[in-house]
């Protein structure tokens, strides 16, 4: 009788992997969840395959940071050697998708490049693309866009395209709302915009209409997958943009929501798994077809024990 059955196949782990470190370490923000070094990403990811979750969504921590974000597309870049390992190790037992976006690579800590005190939304695309098709160059199997500037999608489609890789996936942060609930990753990335805020390119959480406007704009420049996030404050824009477009659609539960369950449970106010199974099953039941979640690895197990 249950309507909502979540499974392990809706799962996507995320993963950081960090540059210039030799052992992995927990993020102090977000326990539970680790830096790992290159090095490590494929003992790290065994767990995850073991587990049968399909797919990982990578984050790199660079060394060096500079106004240009050059180490985000570099072939020697702590991404692009973690996605050939991995895809070495496991091949088609792991689907390896990786973040696009330039906010841990440039100085600024903005997604976008700098020109005096704003960020420039066109001549960050070039960038971007960049960083897409190295990426692909190294094995990605899908790349996905989180840094929110217009037109994107579309240039990333035309570059992946025109260097042979038609067959490689775009899942775009379609609706990313400017949220305070991305603190902890912030913390895990060192990724904190260093003047300003990134109100200018990601969404007043005020707005569900324009939400499915940049959802719409999305699908029309290639996206194959579009993606929510965050996931628990904004369910109502799942399901609307579910039932507007019947595309599929990706929910993020991000740092803030996993690190609230988790330092709540820590309290003893309340149950981690209980409430984390919760808030995984309600952002299936607002019409997510994936999700992006820290608790991949646990909901996995949990629901091998129900
Ligand atoms: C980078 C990016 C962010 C997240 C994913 N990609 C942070 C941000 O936009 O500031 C957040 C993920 C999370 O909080 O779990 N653009």
């Amino acid at each position: 009788m249950r309507e909502t059955q979540l499974s392990v196949n809706d799962l996507v782990a995320p993963l950081f992997v960090r540059e210039g470190i030799t052992e992995k370490s927990e993020i102090p923000s977000m326990p539970g969840v680790f830096h790992v070094p290159y090095e490590g990403v494929v003992e790290e990811a065994r767990s995850v395959v073991d587990l049968g979750i399909p797919a990982v969504l990578l984050f790199g921590i660079p060394l060096k940071k500079d106004p240009n974000a050059s180490s985000a597309s570099s072939s020697e870049g702590v991404v692009q050697q973690a996605v050939t390992a991995l895809k070495e190790a496991y091949g088609d037992r792991l689907v390896v998708i990786t973040d696009v976006c330039l906010c841990q690579y440039t100085t600024s800590g903005h997604c976008g490049v700098v020109s005096d005190g704003s960020v420039l939304n066109d001549p960050s695309l070039d960038l971007l693309t960049k960083v897409a098709r190295s990426h692909a160059e190294a094995g990605a199997d899908m790349v996905a866009p989180s840094d929110m500037m217009d037109g994107r999608v579309g240039a990333i489609r035309t570059a992946l395209d025109g260097a042979g890789y038609e067959h490689i996936g775009i899942m775009s942060y379609a609706a990313k709302f400017a949220s305070s609930f991305y603190g902890p990753f912030r913390e895990a990335a060192y990724s904190t915009p260093q003047f300003g805020d990134r109100r200018s390119y990601q969404m007043d959480p005020a707005n569900g209409e324009e939400a499915l406007r940049e959802v719409a704009l999305d699908i029309d420049e290639g996206a194959d997958i579009v993606m929510v996030k965050p996931a628990l404050p904004y369910l109502d824009i799942i399901r609307r943009v579910k039932e507007r477009f019947g595309h599929p659609t990706a929910a993020y539960n991000v740092s803030g929501e996993y690190s609230m369950v988790k330092a709540a449970a820590r309290s003893g106010w309340l149950d981690e798994r209980a409430t984390a199974m919760e808030v995984l099953t309600s952002i299936k039941r607002a019409g997510a077809d994936l999700i992006i979640t820290y608790f991949a690895k646990d909901a996995a197990r949990w629901l091998k024990e129900v």
